[in-house]
């Protein structure tokens, strides 16, 4: 696996390469990740992926300072993934001068995690639209675990005609549910075993709504409370359409989403189900 910080380097090894297909990251690989990567290869000749800690998307109390940097563990888990290249930019890379230019996006950008993390989204797709610049990859990968970035960057991929497939990958969990995420290394060993309570509430709801529960605001009431009373402090549990993240119309046939966001302990973790419209409704 070839490694280049730099995005001349990075520009000079993607010459001819065939159709190239990239997964960025912030790093601090899991399993999860590594399944990105995986899948990856089938979509194209040339994996690349990013290893970038992307200050923009952090706000000013948010974990950018803690959050783990562990790059040679990384290297060693992309190179046995058999990804091709890693494209790993300092901040004086990448932002070699402070980045004034943003990437403007819609009402969305101030609702569920949009509205508890002001500019996070800009910040995620201000850095993945340079990244895509700088690769200019046919196809990538990101996923459904960040049910809300994966709609905004595929939006923004559409409405700004980049040509570039993005492609939604499932979330990988642990044996007992929690979806896998560089945070769950914040919680405590009681919170771990706490942790699958989010996943289980939120596939009782999509239980409930596929049995024809109707009452979204109930459910979402009750699942608030549920988390309460086991210590969680809940930012959100909604029920959304799937494609544009809006509130359910009237129509019974729409496909939906139950996503959340909740804190335990100082690791704010999110998850979300898809609601098969299959049954009931
Ligand atoms: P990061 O949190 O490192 O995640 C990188 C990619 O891995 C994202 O597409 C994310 O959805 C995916 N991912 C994380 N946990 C996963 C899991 N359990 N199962 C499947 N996929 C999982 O998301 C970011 O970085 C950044 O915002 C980024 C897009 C790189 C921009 O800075």
């Amino acid at each position: 696996m070839q490694i280049h910080s730099s995005i001349l380097a990075l520009r000079a090894a993607l010459e001819k390469r065939g159709r190239v297909v990239f997964v960025p990251t912030m790093g601090n690989l899991h399993a999860g990740h590594i399944a990105l990567m995986t899948e990856a290869r089938s979509h194209g000749d040339t994996v690349v992926a990013s290893v970038f800690v992307n200050r923009l998307q952090f706000g000013p109390s948010d974990d950018f300072g803690r959050y783990p940097r562990t790059l040679q563990a990384d290297c060693d888990k992309l190179s046995a993934a058999g990804v091709d290249l890693l494209f790993a930019p300092t901040e004086a890379d990448l932002y070699p001068e402070p980045q004034q230019y943003f990437v403007e996006l819609p009402g969305i950008e101030h609702q569920l995690d949009g509205e508890f993390r002001p500019g996070h989204f800009r910040g995620v797709a201000t850095v993945v639209l340079k990244l895509f610049n700088i690769v200019q990859p046919q196809a990538a990968l990101f996923g459904k675990k960040d049910y809300q970035q994966l709609m905004v960057l595929r939006n923004m991929t559409h409405q700004l005609a980049l040509p570039i497939a993005v492609i939604g990958s499932e979330t990988v969990r642990a044996d007992d549910g929690l979806a896998l995420s560089s945070r769950n290394a914040y919680l405590s060993p009681t919170e771990r075993s706490e942790a699958p309570r989010l996943q289980r509430i939120l596939q009782r709801i999509s239980a409930a709504v596929q049995g024809g529960e109707a009452d979204f605001s109930r459910l979402e009431r009750d699942a608030v409370a549920e988390l309460d009373h086991h210590g969680w402090q809940t930012d959100y549990v909604a029920v959304r359409r799937q494609d544009d993240l809006q509130l359910p119309g009237p129509s019974g046939k729409q496909a939906l989403v139950v996503l959340a966001a909740s804190r335990l302990g100082s690791a704010r973790l999110i998850d979300n189900v898809e609601i098969n419209p299959a049954n009931g409704r």
